[in-house]
């Protein structure tokens, strides 16, 4: 018997069975939906309708099965069960975030054309038969976007969550606040982005982060909020310079990178704000995590400060540099209060208190040590998931951050849970997550080409444990063409960005 090719999904399903055969979508092809099943039927007809035009109604006799069944064992929130057969396809899931999933893959399954926007005009639309069952590894897949550094308009944000829930990934975390700007409008502090949304960008309003949001859950994409707190905020500084450590200073939005002297300071009204700040957020953002930054907090302007003194004696502190977990303890706490879960950047594994999940950036043993301390983990290491390095040391490569390459290889190969850990450790890690900070990425197109394919990568070590660098390669090489299809650069972009912006 001749071996049946499988076909190149990424990520790679758990279990994959080739069988012979192909289904066949026409005119007449209906979709038969179980109650729960309707986000899923609503998503797969948006995504094939542009290329494809099929009306892909729903009827009780529909070739197209789409299933929620609580009762399947073994597939928990995310995981699906697909059946495509010559006369039907049949999509299971416990949970309707799996059907999302299986969206997905039945998209992959179809030519790459089907991914284009507009319509392609005699085409088969035609899948292999397969049997897959298929379960993430990780609850946690994401992918970082700083649009503090440079605005990105809400339409990118979408079509960049298309992508994230392409790959299914599923989580997508928005760094909204740095000293280079402040994105997300606050009613009872305007000025917030009046001030700091004006380099590098804008703002965006309540409604197109709650639009998207519904839109993100649409694709089982969940958007997590950050603000940075306590460094990374002078553009907050300068727009209401009471909560600095020297109120009687004006300060500019920060039009340099790299880390910045000025923090809150740490009396009453600035934890007011942070709370005010936060509870306007949490009103837009369901995401039950709420990250509220917490690294690189240079604490030279608390040991000058009188009123940072003073909180240091009040609370029985070592020292102004205990003012952090102080600082971040209050927050944590006030967030615990609301029924949300703290999250932040740590540097060490060992500087946050035991209510945050932590995000190790430095090195992954940092991730270790959290761990062991009992906190929950998303790693991000950035010598693998930092994306704004750039991935290849070839000559035509875009500047990006200096330093060092994150290749395609090194992304996949990193496993969030490294084989020497304790099991017990291994456990604490939620998933994985790449950042894409953008200093140096000013454009749309500069942002798609540093994000894939090693946002693939990412996605196929998260889902389905990345050991088979020669068999991805053969998927991506396949892969490309939907990526094509979708218009994602796979050329460094012909805008050079420019370079440190001075004063
Ligand atoms: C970071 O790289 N500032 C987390």
């Amino acid at each position: 018997m001749r071996m049946l090719r499988s076909p190149a999904l990424v990520p790679r399903p758990s279990q994959l069975t080739a069988l012979p055969g192909r289904f066949t979508f026409d005119d007449r092809t209906a979709i038969r939906a179980t109650p729960g099943a309707e986000p899923a039927v609503s998503l797969l007809r948006t995504l094939l309708a542009p290329a494809t035009g099929l009306p892909l109604p729903v009827a009780a006799d529909g070739r197209i099965v789409l299933a929620v069944d609580p009762g399947l064992s073994g597939l928990g929130e995310e995981g699906y069960g697909l059946t495509v057969g010559p006369d039907a396809v049949l999509l299971r899931a416990a949970r309707p975030g799996g059907l999302l999933h299986g969206v997905q893959t039945l998209r992959q399954l179809l030519p790459p054309a089907v991914l284009s926007a507009a319509p392609v005009r005699d085409a088969e639309w035609s899948m292999p038969c397969v049997q897959i069952t298929d379960v993430p590894r990780f609850g946690w897949r994401g992918a970082m976007l700083d649009v503090a550094r440079h605005f990105r308009p809400v339409s990118f944000l979408r079509r960049f969550t298309d992508l994230l829930a392409l790959h299914k990934l599923n989580v997508l975390h928005l760094h909204l606040t740095d000293d280079q700007g402040w994105r997300m409008p606050v009613a009872a502090y305007p000025k917030l982005t009046e001030v700091g949304g004006v380099p590098h960008g804008g703002a965006y309003t309540r409604r197109e982060l709650a639009e998207l949001v519904a839109y993100a859950a649409g694709r089982g994409v969940t958007v997590v909020p950050e603000i940075e707190m306590p460094g990374h905020v002078r553009a907050a500084l300068a727009a209401y310079p009471h909560l600095g450590n020297r109120p009687e200073r004006q300060l500019d939005v920060w039009r340099r990178w790299g880390v910045c002297d000025t923090v809150l300071g740490v009396h009453d009204e600035v934890l007011d704000f942070c709370r005010t700040v936060l509870d306007e957020v949490m009103e837009t953002f369901p995401s039950p995590y709420v990250h509220v930054g917490g690294e690189e907090c240079p604490t030279t302007e608390w040991q000058r400060s009188p009123a940072a003194r003073a909180r240091v004696a009040e609370q029985g502190l070592d020292g102004p540099q205990a003012l952090h977990g102080w600082f971040m303890r209050s927050i944590g706490d006030f967030l615990v209060e609301r029924g949300r879960r703290p999250l932040a950047w740590t540097e060490t594994g060992r500087d946050l208190p035991d209510a945050f999940t932590v995000v190790p950036w430095r090195d992954a043993e940092h991730g270790l040590a959290a761990a062991g301390r009992g906190h929950q983990v998303v790693m991000a290491p950035y010598r693998s998931t930092y994306l704004d390095y750039p991935q290849s040391a070839r000559p035509g490569e875009p500047p990006g951050q200096p330093g060092q390459v994150v290749d395609l290889r090194t992304v996949y190969g990193t496993d969030p849970a490294p084989a020497h850990w304790q099991p017990a450790a291994a456990a604490q890690v939620l998933g994985t997550q790449a950042q894409l900070w953008t200093e140096y990425v000013p454009t749309a197109e500069h942002a798609e080409y540093l994000a894939f394919p090693r946002l693939c990568a990412l996605a196929d070590t998260a889902w389905s444990g990345g050991r088979d660098w020669p068999g991805f390669q053969h998927r991506m090489h396949l892969h490309r063409a939907r990526l094509d299809a979708l218009g994602v650069p796979g050329r460094p972009p012909t805008h050079q960005p420019p370079g440190e912006e001075t004063p």
